[in-house]
């Protein structure tokens, strides 16, 4: 039987990422190219800067990526690209490029889920397969999603609010500690004491499997107003500590209340805040015996292409395929 050889493309955010995938898991290359230097000094990222340097970026990235796999276009028996969900003008790049591609190879084209993406990360370079449960956690998102098989998802749980590395961004705002801000935040926290400070997570109900992190946020700048008033200290690193082990520990309890609930002994991480080391450990910790995590290294975590065809690929073995009319949708849901 032939390999098969697929292109992600994915434009969703501040990455112009291609990546060439062979059969659905060995990554040839995953070429990322990061415009957060663009975007650091508006301190997020600004979507109409983010499109057009996807713009002037793809063509290069794609070529860059077929060079580093060793191959050339003719080797691509497959496209795949991220539609949604992202910011519109920066999935459109992506989309465009893509259908260019696959139009004048002759070659299929698949849409693929940014959200679906993430979680497929965990499948490249290892033999790991469903069913398992998923906590995704990126700068859009905050889902707690049940694996039954490719393509057979149930959301279980998201947030009804700011997602988890939106939190991170914001406070680390507010610290002063720049943009992204989970590394930030995570690396002011390794010298922190996370119990300086108590801040309240929401528990919504005892059945309820969402996320609530705007209370979180509110808790943390309030604290900050209040030292500034009383001219008072702020210990950067213990806020940054104290607020991490919040979000993580909110993050852990719903998950593993979910694996609980399905009967699952599998849980994965996904997603940009999924690359956070606090995450990893205390939910390892937590699952002691009962659990395996597993979670894919920090470059598969936050936003790249490798991700994108390998989701690209188990929906081309399903029968899943798009024409030249794929479009892209800002609020695509999983
Ligand atoms: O998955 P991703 O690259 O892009 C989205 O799809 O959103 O995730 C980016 C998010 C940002 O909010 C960033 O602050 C967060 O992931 N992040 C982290 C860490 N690395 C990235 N959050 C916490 N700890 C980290 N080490
Ligand atoms: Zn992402």
């Amino acid at each position: 039987k032939k390999d098969i050889i697929a292109m992600g493309i994915e434009t969703s955010c501040d990455e112009t990422s291609v990546s060439i995938v062979k059969n659905g898991r060995k990554i040839l290359s995953n070429t990322i190219f990061s415009q957060i230097k663009q975007h650091q000094r508006f301190g997020g990222v600004v979507p109409e800067i983010a499109s057009r340097q996807h713009l002037e970026a793809m063509a290069h990235v794609a070529e860059q990526s077929l060079k580093e796999a060793d191959i050339s276009f003719k080797d691509v028996d497959l496209v795949a690209v991220t539609h949604g969900p992202g910011l519109i003008g920066a999935l459109l790049v992506g989309v465009s490029y893509a259908k260019g591609v696959a139009y004048a190879l002759n070659k299929p084209l698949v849409g693929v889920n940014h959200i679906e993406g993430h979680i497929f990360a965990n499948f490249l370079e290892n033999n790991f397969a469903p069913p398992f449960l998923c906590l995704v956690v990126s700068g859009g998102h905050s889902h707690l999603v049940y694996i039954n098989d490719y393509g057979d998802y149930e959301v279980m749980g998201r947030t009804i609010d700011d997602a988890a590395g939106e939190a991170f961004d914001k406070i680390a705002r507010a610290l002063g500690l720049g943009y992204p801000g989970g590394p930030a935040i995570e690396e002011a926290a390794k010298s922190g004491n996370e119990t300086a400070i108590s801040f309240p997570v929401a528990h919504i109900e005892e059945n309820d499997l969402s996320f609530s992190f705007s209370g979180l946020k509110s808790a943390v700048l309030n604290y900050l107003n209040h030292q500034k008033q009383k001219g008072e200290p702020i210990v950067v690193e213990d806020v940054a500590a104290s607020f991490q082990k919040a979000v993580v520990d909110a993050l852990v309890e719903n998950t593993l209340k979910a694996a609980q609930l399905k009967d699952v002994r599998e849980i994965a991480l996904a997603g940009g805040v999924a690359s956070n080391h606090k995450l990893r450990n205390e939910l390892t910790k937590r699952a002691g015996d009962n659990f395996r995590i597993h979670f894919p290294p920090p470059i598969l975590c936050t936003d790249n292409a490798a991700m994108i065809a390998c989701a690209g690929y188990y929906q081309y073995l399903r029968g899943v395929k798009h024409d030249l009319s794929l479009n892209a949708y800002a609020n695509l849901s999983l």
